[in-house]
């Protein structure tokens, strides 16, 4: 009986909690979170509330319970070396040391790293750590995309259209966001269509699990300001409806090509989630962003569908032996959306600002899956905070099924929250193949 910790407290951490519980290993978690999350809670043996900056506890609480292996779920212990700690302690991990974890946690050092070793995605970018030149590559670009070279929690990224409009608007928030961060990453902006290629890795053989999409803007039709992301779909033959094959090709080439140079640029090989957030625009797929984790919400699209066993996974990660073992998904579609509070997201002028507190209820969810995300479970019930609070899934043989059982579960959460209903409609995947179509050479 494997003993396993799991650091996290999300809905994401909470399907990778199921996957575990799962296993034929009959595997017992032990669970260390920031907050208390009543779905880990229910299926951990233990858990222990805590930070994620707070090492020492961490290490004490894997070695107090003889831990065999961690599994990381968010970015912050990433960035703050849990890994490297337990490493230190003899246990090995589901998730990249912190200087591997630049990959996410340093954007530039990503793309400088995509460039230096000539793998193909990169859009045209500067990196800025003062004012020097940067009206002129400003003035070179068509479009505009800029980025705080740190953790921003999906939230930082200034898309010209969406956040700006004029040059002067981008030279102006640049020097704003050198004022508090050390370098900013100015980039061409892609026109195309986003997907999300999460795949595993042991520092030498990467393998792709089924593609996602992440919806990021708050409202339907993709309006309104952008969040940790409002829900994700995927499809039973594992791919999307507006990618051409060569697009997850190029995907999984460019991540296999960025494993091999994080081995040879560290010496080190990167053992967990390579999440490739991935444009397909009329050249091909080009690389927006990478995580050092499974994504959240997209890991209640795949987690669920994996069918062998998840505790084996891990060990073959840790081993550096994934091309030893056979992993499988089922050919099933997914819906996920994520119930929010009514002011998730908005500025305090149009609803949104400090948290209500307020009581929710949940009944009966039928068919849908429900995880558990940033919600604080009380004597006297269950209470939203101020993030997104439940992810709700519906699995079945086609898309539309599978959305009426995530309709099914998200009218079972009563209180004052809400939700994107256009989430795997086909309306909105008739929009997405329409734009690729446009855009693409015939
Ligand atoms: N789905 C966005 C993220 O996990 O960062």
């Amino acid at each position: 009986m494997p003993n396993i910790l799991l650091v996290g407290n999300g809905a994401r951490e909470h399907a990778i909690a199921e996957a575990i519980s799962r296993s034929k290993q009959n595997p017992r978690l032990f669970s260390y979170m920031k907050a208390n999350n009543p779905g880990i809670a229910s299926l951990s043996e233990k858990t222990l509330l805590g930070g994620y900056a707070d090492l020492a506890a961490i290490t004490g609480f894997a070695r107090e319970n003889k831990i065999e292996f961690a599994v990381i779920g968010p970015e912050d212990p990433l960035a703050n070396g849990v890994v490297d700690a337990l490493t230190s302690c003899g246990i090995g991990s589901v998730g990249p040391s912190r200087s591997l974890a630049r990959l996410e946690t340093s954007k530039a050092f990503t793309r400088n790293l995509v460039s230096k070793y000539r793998i193909p995605g990169n859009p045209r970018y500067k990196i800025f750590t003062d004012t020097n030149g940067m009206e002129a590559f400003v003035d070179s670009l068509e479009g505009i995309v800029i980025k705080p070279d740190g953790l921003t929690g999906g939230k930082g990224v200034l898309v010209q259209g969406d956040h700006f409009s004029t040059k002067d608007e981008a030279l102006s928030l640049c020097r704003q966001i050198l004022s508090d961060t050390a370098s900013v990453i100015i980039e061409e902006k892609f026109d195309g269509e986003e997907f999300s290629l999460q795949c595993l890795c042991d520092g030498k053989t990467v393998i792709p699990t089924p593609l996602v999409q992440d919806h990021k803007r708050r409202f339907e039709l993709d309006r309104g300001p952008n969040t940790g992301g409002m829900g994700s779909y995927s499809l039973p033959d594992h791919t999307m409806p507006f990618l051409r094959p060569s697009d997850l090709e190029e995907g999984l080439e460019i991540t296999r090509l960025l494993a091999a140079a994080l081995l040879e640029e560290t010496g080190e090989p990167y053992k967990g989630v390579m999440y490739g957030g991935f444009i397909a625009t009329k050249d091909g797929a080009r690389l927006l962003e990478y995580n050092a984790r499974f994504g959240d919400p997209e890991a209640m699209n795949i987690l669920p569908l994996l069918k062998t066993d998840f505790v084996e996974v891990c060990r073959h990660i840790i081993a550096g032996e994934l091309d030893k073992i056979n992993i499988e998904f089922e050919p099933l579609a997914t819906v996920c959306k994520y119930v929010v509070p009514e002011g998730y997201g908005l500025p305090a002028d149009e609803g949104g600002g400090p948290p209500a507190g307020a009581r929710i209820e949940i009944g009966d969810v039928g068919r849908a899956r429900l995880y558990y995300s940033s919600v604080d479970q009380k004597d006297d019930g269950l209470y939203l905070s101020s993030s997104r609070a439940i992810g709700i899934v519906g699995i079945a043989k086609t898309l539309a099924e599978a959305r009426l059982i995530a309709d099914e579960g998200v009218r079972a959460i009563k209180g004052p929250v809400s939700y994107r209903q256009d989430i795997g409609t086909d309306a909105l995947i008739r929009k997405r193949v329409e734009h690729m179509k446009a855009i693409r050479p015939k």
